[in-house]
């Protein structure tokens, strides 16, 4: 089974908020996004980047069979960084394990690749989230190094692990 990824619409707002209200999802993100995660999160999230700068943020809903199933987003970088752009994505917990980060990390790089001046994608998940640097190995991205140290996450200080996929080598 395939995913698509598309535009937010306010009406994923129920969604969302399902999908996203989850520790499981949460403890592998960065902090700023509120648990418990209500309707009213996710519309104002939604709202946000449907009016955010088109140049600079490139957010996705992934669906299957036409319902919500994770997000995925694709931010560009500042100052000399301006052509680096940082890459998160995340399914809902009954959704994954089917391919279908896989399948959204490739569709929104080939639309960054081919839609904009973007030159970098990177990723940096938490050293111990395999599942996350399965899927960005899968979709051709390049293990950079590890960043000892580079975060602390609920109390913990994490290393992090640098991926980058580089325009003219996408899949
Ligand atoms: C990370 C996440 C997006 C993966 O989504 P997914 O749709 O399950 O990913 P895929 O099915 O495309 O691929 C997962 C791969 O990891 C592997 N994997 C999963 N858990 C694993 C584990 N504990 N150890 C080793 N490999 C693991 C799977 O076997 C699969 O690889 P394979 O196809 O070679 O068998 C999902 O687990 C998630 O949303 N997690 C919470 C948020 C998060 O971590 N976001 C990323 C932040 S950097």
């Amino acid at each position: 089974m395939e995913c698509v990824i598309r535009r937010w619409k306010i009406e994923d707002k129920d969604d969302l908020a399902e999908l996203l209200n989850n520790k499981n999802i949460l403890n592998n993100l960065r902090d700023g996004i509120p648990y418990p995660y209500t309707v009213k999160d996710a519309e104002e999230f939604i709202s946000s980047t449907l009016k955010a700068d088109k140049t600079k943020t490139f957010a996705f809903a992934i669906t299957a069979e036409d319902k919500l199933i994770g997000s995925i987003g694709v931010f560009r970088c500042e100052n000399i960084h301006f052509q680096t752009a940082e890459l998160g994505y995340y399914l809902g917990e009954k959704y994954w394990g089917r391919g279908y980060a896989t399948s959204a990390v490739k569709q929104a790089c080939k639309y960054i690749f081919d839609n904009t001046d973007i030159i970098r994608i990177f990723a940096e998940p938490f050293a111990y989230n395999t599942a996350s640097c399965r899927v960005l190995e899968k979709a051709g991205f390049q293990f950079e190094g590890t960043l000892r140290s580079n975060a602390v996450k609920n109390g913990r200080v994490l290393d992090m692990k640098m991926y980058a996929l580089l325009k003219d080598k996408a899949l």
